[in-house]
């Protein structure tokens, strides 16, 4: 079975200059939900490595294209909740590649010391208790998460780099959570990316936005309040995932929109994402793909064998999905609803996106054989192979409306797609799909 258009050419592409991505804030949540709902609530974090954003230089001159050393990474954490962050962090911090810190509330203990090189140097934050604004302040965490943007400036030698201003980040896929914080906010559990010369103007002015917002418990609301008075408005990436979900959520993984990953958030509220696989088992296990494909990684195709009536949506690197039915895309886009409300005291409408439900009306022409990433290769030839194992066998009738082709007997399916050079803008694919 062939298709040629199984991967979209566009990769994503904005126009910054070389250079310019120098500062990004991630896992800002991490600690303040901490704070905020103690309650046992734990959160981790993964990003996946940014390079492949192809965030193209302005002269277009390859030389000079940003990568990931171009990539200052902030990490903010807490002593508390360092342990079981650790796989997580592990799974794509890379040693002498990824640039960055690792920012605490305490210094670590003696269970962290020595501190691994597999791991950010840590930077502990300044302490808030001495800032005028202190009395004011209603989440004091808050605002230590915020000025490690600050105290990492501060750490940077002049890199005298002139770009524009930047603030790119994703929204929250709860509408609640948008509700409560906000529509217009990069939501920092997910992470965000700032400018180089945007993190150089908001530097100076940060202690002034905290005396102003002391008010606000949320460091992406401090730091998006901020930007807006400065004129900057984020840029919304929609591989940025802050996961405001719970349950299984592979329904959304298999319906990834045309756009990069970037990172996946609240990892510990939602089930392994590979069921047969615990948490950080599951992490390391999608980051195996990445290590030959980012730009494609989780991306939806969808193509149909005519023969059986079958459709196959494949998010490469995750899951293959097996219908007896041709399903028109504009349905298969959207997102299996498998997860739950983050909130429980949540109301409809729910989410941010379209979802589906296909249990409810025909299963059997309507809902899909799941198969998960068993095994990727290459064999030097310039293939990159990947392999889908059956995980769910429903008991359901073949679809007789499209003919009764069962794909029961379908074990695994095998993905072969033609490498493409990793830094390549627009890749021409040509893809098969052996089954
Ligand atoms: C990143 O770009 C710089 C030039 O700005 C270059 O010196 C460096 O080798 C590049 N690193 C990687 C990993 O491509
Ligand atoms: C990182 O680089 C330093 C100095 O070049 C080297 O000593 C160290 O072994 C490297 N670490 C890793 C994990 O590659
Ligand atoms: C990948 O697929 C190609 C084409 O089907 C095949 O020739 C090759 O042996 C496969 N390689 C691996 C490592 O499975
Ligand atoms: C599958 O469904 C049929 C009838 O719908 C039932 O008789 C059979 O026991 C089921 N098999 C399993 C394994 O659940
Ligand atoms: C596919 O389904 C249509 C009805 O939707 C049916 O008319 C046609 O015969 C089926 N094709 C095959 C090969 O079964
Ligand atoms: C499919 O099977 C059902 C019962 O198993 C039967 O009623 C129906 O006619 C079959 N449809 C086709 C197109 O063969």
């Amino acid at each position: 079975m062939y298709s040629s258009t199984l991967f979209p050419p566009k990769i994503h592409y904005l126009s910054l200059g070389a250079s310019c991505i120098s500062v990004a804030i991630s896992a800002i949540l991490v600690l303040l939900y901490t704070i905020l709902y103690s309650h046992g609530c734990t959160q981790s974090f993964v990003p996946f490595n940014p390079i492949d954003l192809q965030w193209s230089s302005s002269t277009d001159d390859i030389n000079s294209a940003t990568n990931i050393s171009h990539i200052k990474f902030i990490l903010a954490s807490s002593e508390k909740t360092l342990k079981s962050r650790r796989p997580y962090i592990e799974s794509w911090w890379q040693p002498n590649g990824t640039r960055g810190n690792i920012f605490l509330d305490s210094p670590p203990s003696n269970d962290f010391l020595p501190w691994p090189s597999s791991y950010p140097p840590f930077q502990v934050n300044e302490d808030v208790k001495k800032l005028r604004v202190y009395p004011k302040l209603v989440v004091p965490a808050a605002v230590r998460l915020f000025r490690s943007i600050l105290e990492t400036f501060r750490l940077e030698d002049d890199e005298d780099v002139r770009c524009e201003y930047y603030y790119i980040g994703m929204t929250s896929e709860a509408v609640k959570s948008n509700f409560d914080f906000s529509f217009d906010m990069a939501y920092g559990g997910a992470g965000y990316a700032l400018s180089y010369s945007l993190v150089e103007t908001l530097v100076p002015v940060i202690d002034d936005c905290i005396e102003r917002y002391a008010y606000l418990r949320v460091s992406d609301q401090l730091l998006s309040s901020c930007l807006a008075d400065l004129g900057v408005d984020i840029t919304l990436e929609k591989g940025f995932h802050q996961i405001d979900l719970l349950g299984d959520i592979s329904g959304l993984l298999s319906s990834h929109w045309q756009s990069p990953v970037v990172s996946l958030h609240h990892l510990d509220g939602i089930d392994p994402i590979f069921p047969s696989n615990n948490r950080y088992e599951s992490m390391n296990h999608l980051m195996k793909a990445t290590k030959f494909d980012q730009s494609r990684l989780l991306q939806q195709t969808i193509c149909y064998h005519r023969a059986t009536n079958w459709s196959f949506t494949v998010s490469w690197g995750y899951s293959v999905h097996i219908y007896e039915s041709l399903i028109p895309r504009s349905i298969l886009r959207k997102p299996l609803e498998m997860f739950k409300p983050f909130k429980k005291s949540a109301t409809p409408p729910l989410y941010m996106f379209d979802t589906r439900s296909p249990w409810e009306d025909d299963p059997s022409c309507q809902a899909p054989h799941v198969f998960f990433l068993e095994s990727v290769g290459t064999d030097g030839g310039g293939f990159v192979n990947t392999t889908y194992r059956r995980a769910s066998r429903p008991n359901l009738s073949s679809c007789s409306s499209s003919g009764n082709h069962s794909a029961e007997h379908i074990d695994y399916v095998r993905v072969v797609l033609q490498a493409t050079r990793r830094k390549q803008a627009r890749p021409s694919i040509s893809t098969s799909l052996h089954i």
